[in-house]
């Protein structure tokens, strides 16, 4: 029996999280921490949300008492912790919501976590509080230099209020470690794509866009490299880890997968335009040059090894099919997408995009 708190779970790779846990894990407690932001959907767990080992909390991961009150109430003894605000984007025009959530936010979970297990006979026996993280604090890769890769060691160097705060969090899980002897573990894992990500991120973004004919705005030149993971494939990383990986340790999780942007984007087009039985190709003239982010990293790429070797993990799908599956997914599930993308969300993108 474990009784472990998910933070997060109503975003996109929590939900992916909760759903591998309650299903694998009948005799485990799952307790959804989240506060249900923008970006938190109940609608990512219909399927599991009736399940005897579940229950979903609406809490902020700032808010100490509660989460403390929450631990005790349930005898805590893993934490896995999601919860964060996470568009690049959004941290540019809002920089303050993201220390909060992601820095304070953190540092509550921590202190609460290190309290109540502080108070038990056996202390931090059996315990783990499993921080996931991402490659973008390591900063940026060249381009014209595709041996280099992040490592677990590779300097910390983020460049965007969101990896800033990400490498803040980081920080503080570690010195939990150090100084109290919280048994934590820290993974960086590269992008991750999939069913249920929120239409504000690259690929469910562009998939609603072709469906609707709406331009499709590239950063730049769309030159920037991403490593893709199928999320279903970090969801697995994050549960062998969760049990088998070792305290104290950081684990890269990345896809060995390096797509430019505008590359990946003419997979998407054609593959929308295959399953809608438009022809192969006739949205490509919705590309639409934009603006570029400000301080856009320009490559990243996860070496995965040190996961591979220690604990035998591998991404299991390959990128054609991941995104067949994922394309096809967003296309048959429309409604999710309307209930998000219609009235004041669509205000809000519009204004993202108003001045670009
Ligand atoms: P998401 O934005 O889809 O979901 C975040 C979830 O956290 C939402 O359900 C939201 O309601 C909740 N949340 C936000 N603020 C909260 C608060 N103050 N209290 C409680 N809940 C709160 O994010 P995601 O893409 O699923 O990312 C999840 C985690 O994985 C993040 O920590 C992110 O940094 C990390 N990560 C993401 C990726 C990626 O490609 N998406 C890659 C590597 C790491
Ligand atoms: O690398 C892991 C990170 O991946 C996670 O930590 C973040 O939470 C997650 O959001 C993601 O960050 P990115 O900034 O890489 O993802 P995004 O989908 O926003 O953008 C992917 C690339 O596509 C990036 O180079 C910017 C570009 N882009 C994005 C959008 C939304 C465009 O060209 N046009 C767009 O409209």
């Amino acid at each position: 029996m474990r009784s472990i708190i998910i933070t997060g779970g109503a975003g996109f790779i929590g939900s992916h999280v909760v759903r591998l846990f309650v299903n694998k894990y009948p005799e485990y407690r799952i307790i959804n921490v989240d506060k249900l932001t923008y970006a938190g959907n109940l609608a990512n767990l219909k399927d599991i949300e009736d399940k005897p080992n579940y229950r979903f909390v609406k809490a902020d991961i700032c808010d100490f008492d509660a989460i403390y009150a929450l631990m005790q109430e349930e005898n805590v003894d893993g934490v896995i912790h999601l919860a964060a605000e996470s568009h690049v984007d959004r941290s540019i025009k809002d920089p303050f919501t993201f220390a909060r959530t992601n820095v304070m936010g953190t540092l509550s979970m921590l202190q609460a976590a290190k309290l109540y297990w502080e108070s038990l006979p056996e202390k931090y026996e059996g315990k783990r509080f499993y921080h996931i993280s991402t490659d973008e604090v390591y900063g940026a890769l060249r381009l014209d230099h595709p041996e280099e890769l992040f490592t677990e060691t590779t300097k910390y160097q983020p460049h965007s209020p969101y990896s800033a705060s990400k490498a803040s969090s980081d920080h503080f899980v570690r010195a939990f470690h150090d100084t109290y002897g919280m048994p934590t573990i820290v993974t960086n894992c590269s992008n991750n794509y999939g069913p249920y990500q929120f239409p504000e991120k690259l690929i469910p973004l562009f998939i609603n866009n072709i469906r609707h004919r709406k331009p499709l705005p590239v950063y730049g030149k769309g030159e920037n490299v991403r490593d893709w993971l199928f999320v279903e494939d970090h969801a697995r990383a994050i549960d062998l880890i969760f049990h088998k990986g070792k305290v104290a340790e950081t684990y890269n999780i990345g896809g060995f997968n390096e797509w430019k942007n505008i590359d990946i984007i003419k997979v998407v087009i054609k593959t929308v335009d295959r399953l809608l039985g438009r022809k192969e190709g006739e949205d490509l003239n919705l590309i639409t040059f934009v603006t570029d982010r400000a301080g856009h990293d320009l490559r990243y790429a996860i070496d995965s090894r040190k996961l591979k070797t220690e604990l035998g993990w591998e991404p299991s799908l390959q990128f054609e099919e991941g995104i067949e599956r994922t394309v096809r997914w967003y296309l048959d599930h429309q409604e999710w997408m309307d209930n998000i993308t219609s009235g004041e969300y669509e205000k809000y993108y519009e204004s993202m995009y108003a001045n670009r």
